[in-house]
């Protein structure tokens, strides 16, 4: 799969180089470019926003650098099916787990435009994007920690890039607004006893070595939240 980012901010994206995303990069999995719309921006000063028509508080973020981004990347005019363009955005349609799997087994090209400052001139949503995109209900302040949320949702999900001890088999799963958490896990030691003398234990049945029963006892927690 191959991503663009386009943002006013391409240091943000730090956490793209670490871990999984990492790994998932350097297998060749996904190939992430981060663009600075700036770069497009054409007058002297390299101007990415502007004020709002109509008057109102805060600036906006300019169409002419955002199209000229898409086009230099070949996504505008055209694109084709299987590549999407998004906009983060507070009051898009909330991102789901099962859209991350559709991306990640139907889309091969991904563009996320991160937002800034109060918004965007509405022409880049009408003409230039696919979907807006929320990750929650609440307002940040720009769209590169919901580009980075998205990005890992999907990435994670393409086949190959999580190793047999990070599978997602067992995770916690969302059916029809109802969340089926996964099971309570625990690591070494078997009991830790806190500085205050109080002793935390691991479930005996865990350490009994009987599958059918660990496996028994993982299916009824996995619904007791
Ligand atoms: C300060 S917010 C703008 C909020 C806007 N005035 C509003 O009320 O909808 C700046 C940018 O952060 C991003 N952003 C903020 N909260 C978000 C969320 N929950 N999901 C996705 N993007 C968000 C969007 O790109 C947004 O344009």
């Amino acid at each position: 799969m191959k991503i663009d980012i386009l943002t006013l901010f391409p240091n943000s994206f730090s956490f793209l180089q670490e871990s999984i995303m990492k790994r998932a990069k350097e297998s060749g999995a996904v190939e992430i470019n981060i663009h600075n719309i700036r770069d497009k921006a054409t007058d002297k000063h390299k101007t990415a926003d502007d004020r709002p028509f109509g008057g109102g508080p805060g600036m906006l973020m300019k169409f002419e650098p955002i199209y000229r981004s898409l086009k230099s990347i070949g996504v505008y005019p055209e694109r084709d099916a299987s590549t999407k363009v998004l906009f983060t955005s507070p009051k898009g349609s909330k991102w789901t787990q099962s859209m991350a799997q559709e991306f990640s087994q139907n889309i091969d090209r991904l563009v996320i435009i991160c937002g800034h400052y109060e918004g965007v001139d509405q022409r880049v949503l009408d003409e230039l994007v696919d979907a807006e995109i929320s990750i929650g209900d609440y307002v940040l302040s720009g769209g590169e920690l919901p580009a980075q949320i998205i990005v890992d949702s999907i990435v994670r999900l393409i086949p190959g890039v999580l190793g047999n001890e990070e599978s997602p088999i067992k995770e916690t799963e969302f059916k029809d607004g109802e969340v089926i958490p996964e099971a309570p896990q625990y690591t070494r030691p078997e009991i830790f006893v806190t500085d205050e003398g109080k002793e935390l234990k691991v479930p005996d049945i865990l350490l009994s070595g009987h599958h059918a029963e660990i496996e028994k006892w993982r299916n009824q927690h996995r619904s007791s939240n």
